[in-house]
Parts: C-alpha cells; sequence; structure tokens
C-alpha cells in the first residue's frame, strides 16, 4: 500500500490532535550538534521529545470478550518532553510481554529538507503486530500523524551528516495493571526518536553464525510480529555467536531445521553467479521487511531474477562452496544493506565471494536504498514522504 492523497490528507489532519508539552530542558542547537554529529553507536541517545497516545477499552463486566468486542478509544494525543514514563509495577506487559514495536527513520536531505520512507507500511504491520499480541489497532493516520508531529518537533535532531539518520521507535505498550491472562484493557503508544550511525560497525563483508540451537519462530507462533519476545529470545544466541567472532545470527525455520529464514534483526539475500537473487518467502514466521519488500522491487527494477522461495541451508552452503553463490547480504532499516562475507555453523564454514569486498550487487542495492532515502537518487515508487 502506498500512501494516496486521502490517507496523506489525514496524517496531516491527525498532526493537530498533538498536543505539544514544551521541553524546558531542550538541548540548544550547540548541545545538539555536539550530539547528533557525535553519535557513532546505535539507540544510546534520544530526542527531546516523544509522541504519545493513550487507549482505554470501553468499560466492562464481561472479561471473557475479546478487545473488538468490548471496543475502546484512543485519546489524549501529545507530544512530551522525552522522559521516564510512570507504569504500574503490575502493568501486563512487565510480565507477559505484550508488546510490540516499529522501526523506521526520519532523514534529511542536502538542502535540508526531512522525509521518512514508506512509513505507512510501519503504520500496517504495526497493527498486524498488535492484532497477533492481542492489542488494539492504532488507526493509521495517528500513527503518520505522531511520526510527523514528533520528527517536526525535534527537526533539529535529524542529523546532517549524510551516513547518520534519525531513527524512530514507535511501540504499544500493555499498561493495565492486572495479572490475570486477558488482553489489557489499558495501552500506551509512544514514539521516541534516536540519531544513529550504522548499526553495524563492519567495515567488511561480516562472518554469520546460523543457529542450529535455537529457533525464534514456529509454525504459529510470533515470528512475522515485531514484538519483544522474538528480540529476548535472540539474545542468548547472539552472545553465544560473537563469543565465537560471529556479528549475527541467522535462523532457520524450526520445523524443518533446514530451511533459512531470516537474522535477529535483518533479511536474507543471496546473489548467484548467473545473476538470479533468491530470498526466503514470506512464511507467516518471519518479519514482513520493509526493506526486504524494497529491495525485491528495486531489483526487478534493475531487471534482475528474484525468487522468493524457500532456501535449503544445505543446497545453500553446497551452492556456496561450488561459487554458485557470489553474494549475500542482510538488510533492514537499521543496518541497510551489508554484505555477508561468510557463513558458518556447527558443521560448516564457508566463504562467499571476495572476503574484503563488498559484492556488485550489494553495493549496487545498498547505493540505490541509500540513495532513494537521501534524494540522490530519483523515487520513482513514490516511497518517500515529506515531512517538512
Ligand atoms: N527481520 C527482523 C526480525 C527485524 O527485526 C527487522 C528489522 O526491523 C527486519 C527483518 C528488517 O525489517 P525492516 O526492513 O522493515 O526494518
Ligand atoms: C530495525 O531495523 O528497525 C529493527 O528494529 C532491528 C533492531 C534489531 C534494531
Amino acid at each position: 500500500m502506498e500512501l494516496n492523497s486521502k490517507e496523506y490528507t489525514e496524517a496531516l489532519e491527525a498532526v493537530k490532535k498533538f498536543k505539544i508539552v514544551q521541553n524546558e530542558d531542550a538541548k540548544t542547537s550547540a548541545q545538539l550538534a555536539e550530539v547528533t554529529e557525535g553519535t557513532n553507536s546505535f539507540g544510546t541517545v534520544f530526542a527531546d521529545y516523544m509522541a504519545h497516545i493513550k487507549f482505554k477499552a470501553n468499560p466492562t463486566d464481561d472479561t471473557h470478550l475479546g478487545l473488538d468486542e468490548i471496543g475502546g478509544s484512543w485519546s489524549g494525543h501529545e507530544v512530551v518532553p522525552f522522559g521516564n514514563i510512570s507504569i504500574s509495577p503490575a502493568a501486563a506487559v512487565l510480565h507477559y510481554g505484550q508488546e510490540v514495536f516499529e522501526g523506521a527513520k526520519a532523514y534529511k536531505r542536502a538542502d535540508g529538507s526531512i522525509w521518512l520512507f514508506r512509513p505507512e507500511l510501519n503504520a500496517t504491520r504495526l497493527n498486524a503486530s498488535a492484532s497477533r499480541l492481542a492489542l488494539p489497532s492504532l488507526p493509521v493516520e495517528d500513527f503518520l500523524g505522531s511520526l510527523i508531529a514528533v520528527v517536526k518537533q525535534c527537526n533539529q535532531w535529524v542529523p546532517d551528516d549524510r551516513s547518520k539518520s534519525l531513527y524512530i521507535r514507535p511501540f504499544l505498550i500493555a499498561s493495565e495493571p492486572f495479572l490475570g491472562m486477558r488482553a489489557a484493557h489499558e495501552v500506551d503508544y509512544y514514539c521516541i526518536l534516536s540519531p544513529v550511525a550504522s548499526y553495524l560497525k563492519a567495515t567488511k563483508p561480516v562472518g554469520i553464525w546460523v543457529s542450529k540451537d535455537y529457533y525464534r519462530s514456529a509454525p504459529g507462533g510470533t515470528g512475522a510480529a515485531k514484538t519483544g519476545g522474538n528480540y529476548a529470545a535472540s539474545l542468548k544466541p547472539a552472545e553465544l555467536a560473537y563469543s565465537k567472532g560471529f556479528s549475527q545470527v541467522l535462523y532457520l525455520d524450526a520445523a524443518n531445521k533446514e530451511n533459512v529464514e531470516e537474522l535477529g534483526g535483518m533479511s536474507f539475500f543471496a546473489v548467484y553467479s548467473d545473476g538470479h537473487v533468491e530470498t526466503p518467502s514470506l512464511n507467516g514466521q518471519i518479519l514482513d521487511s520493509i526493506t526486504r519488500r524494497s529491495v525485491v522491487e528495486l531489483l526487478k527494477d534493475n531487471g534482475i531474477q528474484i525468487d522468493e522461495t524457500t532456501i535449503g541451508i544445505t543446497k545453500l552452503v553446497e551452492d556456496i562452496k561450488s561459487g554458485k553463490v557470489v553474494e549475500a547480504f542482510a538488510c533492514g532499516t537499521a543496518a541497510v544493506v551489508f554484505p555477508i562475507g561468510r557463513l558458518a555453523s556447527d558443521d560448516f564454514n564457508v566463504q562467499i565471494g571476495n572476503p574484503d569486498v563488498t559484492g556488485e550487487v550489494t553495493m549496487s542495492i545498498y547505493k540505490q536504498i541509500l540513495g532513494i532515502q537521501m534524494g540522490t537518487v530519483p523515487d520513482t515508487h513514490n516511497w518517500c514522504f515529506k515531512v517538512m
């Protein structure tokens, strides 16, 4: 879904609902320049403001009814100083992990304008994730309105440096103090911002550990939802991979323990010597990644055959060994596009292409995506959304 003019107008209308509460401790321009340009890490510094909206279900005595039947409403749209939030120690999110989140970025172009990349896909995915976690859906215009309102308020926080951007982290948490097992009737939506450099500190293709002990998702599970539990479960396998000298973990499907799915926070692509590219199909267990979708469309634009298919790890390793796979890369909002130079697990350790050089297709896709986001490559699909 691309944003049509009606949705665009509704989003701009929704911006007006957000009451702005001034931050008396907001950074001065000088402090800000130091923070945004000095940041070389991911997600450690936060902008002066955050957006907030509150959901309350309609009062009911029948606690077995689903939220869809009970109904409820979002209110209290505000942009407030970034700061600690107060929730009850009994809030459902702290016990049962009922939460979902999104990841987007605001980009500053050479002319000073600020843009979002396909934010309507974040809106629909937030609601798809929310549905799986029995959280209420947030109207698309309120989601987009919150991004526009808070990014505008924090426009000075978008780094000038074209290799950096302002990461946007919208999220929904079940804040109702309730220890019984049912969907929470009180939910808070926040959107926080963080000036970021690249997610991975690599200067050349990275090594990836293929986990055969841990799985991130199962049929009928929550793998396709962007929910904290998936990421919490990936921390231990990631630590084990780091201790072996690898940068990230690639997960296989839990049912067959064979098919490549995705990395803990990125999608996977393999480039073949005959020119075609493969990526795992959306099987209901992996995230419908916005970067993945965009890469698929760009490859098609480039006349490159892209197969969204089942990729068995056994065949993939054989194809790497025989030289049929010449490049592999991972992609995502935080990571953009980065090359994979090695895949290893308990029973294989294979090098892909030249370990010191980013492959041609990977480099070309990286440049196209970043170029579209930064306005230096024509946005023929109308993916970019101007905030100001
Ligand atoms: N896969 C997972 C598990 C992720 O967490 C992410 C990051 O958001 C991605 C893939 C890439 O998705 P997107 O391109 O929408 O950021
Ligand atoms: C993103 O790319 O937006 C993500 O959420 C990935 C996360 C691991 C930082």
